[in-house]
C-alpha cells in the first residue's frame, strides 16, 4: 500500500487496527502485508492515510524488456479479470537500467493482451489511459521487477464528497496524516479548529474520523469489477461500517472548528461537509484568522494548512497593505475576489511573512493552553514567528518537502518569545 512519504508509521497503525494483523512491514513511502481478499476490502474502505490497495501478483528479477514480456506472460491475469475490460499500465522505477519506462510498460501491456488472446480465442482486452477497469502496476528497481494489480481505482484520497476545490486543496489523505500525526485522531473529544480552512478538508476528515464514517463509504473500487468480487461479501463489510457510524445527536454543539476568510471558500467547505455526511458535527465560519478569537471555552488543537507563497496568498488583516501597494502599481484587478467588501479576500505579504508574524502574536495573547500545528514548506517558519517548535514532523505534500510544527501556546507572550527557535535548520528533519 503506498502512502506519502513520511507517513509509513501512521499507515503500519492503522493497517493493523483495519485488520487486526500485526506483521506490517513498512517500506520508504508504502507498507506490506499478507492479507485476504476481505483484507483488500477493509483497507479499501477504511484506510485514510493509503494512496491505493495493490495486490502484488509476481515478483522477479529481470534484465531487459523481453524478460518484462515473458515475466508478465506468466501472470494469470485471466483470474482477476476479462478481455472486456479495459486495462492500463503503469511503471515507476528506481535505478532501473531500462532507457524507457513507456516502451517498459507497453511489453507488460503486450504481454498481458498476447495471453487473453491466446487463452480467450483472439479477445484481447481494450487500453484506456482515462478510465481503465483495470490498473496495473510495475515496479522496477535495478534488477527485479514487482507486478501490482490495483483493487482501489482512482486514488484513495478521492473519497466521493467534494467537488468544491477551492484553490489549494489539501488532499485527504495528507489532511489525515497530519490528524494522525498530533495525535488528534487518538483523541477526537478534543476541540479542533482550522483557522485557515479553505474547502474544509481538516475538519470534514476529522468529523469523519469523530463520527467513525468509513472514508471510502461514498465511492466505488476497481475490485468491484473483479472476477473475484463476491457481492455478498463486500455487501456485510459495508453494512458492518454503516452500524459503526456514531452520528451526533440532535442538539450537540459541535467541537469541530472551521474559518477562513473567503467566504467562497466557507460555503465550499459547508457543501463538502454535507455531502460527506458531518455538516452537523462541524461548524463553519468566515473570519481572518488574524482577528478570531478561539471558538470553545476550553483549549483543543489548531491544525493549519496555511495560505502560503506561490500556490495561495495570505489575506486579511495582514494582506491589506500589499493589496494597496499592487492595485496602483499595476493594472486594476480582474480577479472577483479583489474586489470583495472591504478588498481583503486576496491581499498578500510576499512570502506570507507579515502574517505568521501576527498570527503568532494574535495566538499568543488570545489561544493560551492550545496547540497549533502548522504544515508548511518553510522550514524557517518557528524562526520567523518567534515561537518555539515543541515539535517538528517531517511530511511530504507531493514533491514538497514539509514540516508540521507544533508549538504550544502558553499565557502571555514572554516565555514564547524567550524560546525563539535558534535551532531550526539544524534539527529540521
Ligand atoms: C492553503 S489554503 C487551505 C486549503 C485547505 N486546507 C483545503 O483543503 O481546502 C489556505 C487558506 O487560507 C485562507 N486565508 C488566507 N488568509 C487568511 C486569513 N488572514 N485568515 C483566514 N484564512 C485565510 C485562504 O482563503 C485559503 O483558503
Amino acid at each position: 500500500m503506498p502512502c506519502a512519504a513520511g507517513v509509513e508509521d501512521y499507515l503500519a497503525h492503522e493497517v493493523t487496527r483495519i485488520t487486526g494483523q500485526a506483521q506490517v512491514q513498512k517500506w520508504r513511502a508504502g507498507v506490506l502485508l499478507q492479507g485476504s481478499w476481505r483484507d483488500a476490502m477493509l483497507l479499501n474502505l477504511h484506510s485514510r492515510l493509503a494512496q491505493r490497495v495493490l495486490v502484488q501478483l509476481f515478483h522477479a528479477q529481470y534484465r531487459n524488456e523481453q524478460d518484462l514480456y515473458r515475466i508478465a506472460s506468466e501472470v494469470a491475469w485471466e483470474i482477476w479479470f476479462t478481455p472486456r475490460q479495459s486495462i492500463k499500465v503503469e511503471v515507476t522505477a528506481q535505478h532501473s537500467p531500462l532507457t524507457s519506462l513507456n516502451f517498459a510498460a507497453l511489453k507488460i501491456k503486450d504481454a498481458v493482451c498476447d495471453r487473453f488472446r491466446a487463452k480467450a480465442g483472439g479477445v484481447r482486452p481494450d487500453v484506456d489511459t482515462q478510465w481503465p477497469d483495470i490498473r496495473i502496476y510495475a515496479h522496477l528497481t535495478t534488477d527485479t521487477v514487482a507486478l501490482y494489480i490495483d483493487t482501489s481505482g482512482e486514488a484513495l484520497f478521492k473519497r466521493g464528497w467534494r467537488e468544491d476545490k477551492g484553490e489549494a486543496p489539501l488532499k485527504e489523505t495528507l489532511a489525515a496524516a497530519m490528524l494522525a500525526a498530533s495525535g488528534w485522531s487518538d483523541t477526537p473529544d478534543m476541540p479542533l479548529y482550522d483557522p485557515c480552512c479553505g474547502s474544509g478538508t481538516i475538519a470534514i476528515e476529522a468529523a469523519q474520523i469523530a463520527c467513525n464514517i468509513a472514508p471510502g463509504a461514498m465511492r466505488r473500487f476497481a475490485f468491484e469489477k473483479m472476477l473475484p468480487f463476491q457481492s455478498h461479501v463486500w455487501d456485510a463489510v459495508l453494512d458492518e461500517a454503516h452500524r459503526a457510524q456514531r452520528l451526533p445527536p440532535p442538539g450537540h454543539k459541535p467541537t469541530i472548528f472551521g474559518s477562513d476568510v473567503a467566504h467562497r471558500m466557507v460555503d465550499f467547505a459547508q457543501r463538502n461537509a454535507e455531502r460527506a455526511g458531518v455538516a452537523d458535527a462541524i461548524e463553519f465560519r468566515g473570519g481572518d484568522a488574524l482577528q478570531r478569537m478561539p471558538p470553545c471555552e476550553s483549549p483543543g488543537v489548531m491544525l493549519v494548512n496555511p495560505p502560503y507563497g506561490q500556490r495561495i496568498e495570505a489575506a486579511g488583516v495582514a494582506g491589506v497593505g500589499h493589496q494597496q501597494q499592487r492595485r496602483s502599481a499595476a493594472a486594476p484587478p480582474q480577479d472577483d475576489a479583489l474586489a470583495s467588501p472591504g478588498g481583503r479576500e486576496q491581499a498578500q505579504t510576499d512570502d506570507g511573512g507579515d502574517f505568521f508574524v501576527q498570527l503568532a502574536a494574535h495566538w499568543k495573547k488570545n489561544y493560551a493552553g492550545w496547540s497549533a500545528w502548522l504544515l508548511t514548506p518553510d522550514l524557517k517558519l518557528p524562526g520567523k514567528m518567534r515561537l518555539k517548535a515543541t515539535r517538528r514532523v517531517p511530511m511530504w505534500n507531493g514533491p514538497i518537502e514539509c514540516r508540521m510544527f507544533r508549538f504550544d501556546m502558553v499565557q502571555g507572550s514572554a516565555r514564547a518569545d524567550k524560546a525563539v527557535d535558534k535551532a531550526t535548520d539544524s534539527t529540521a528533519g
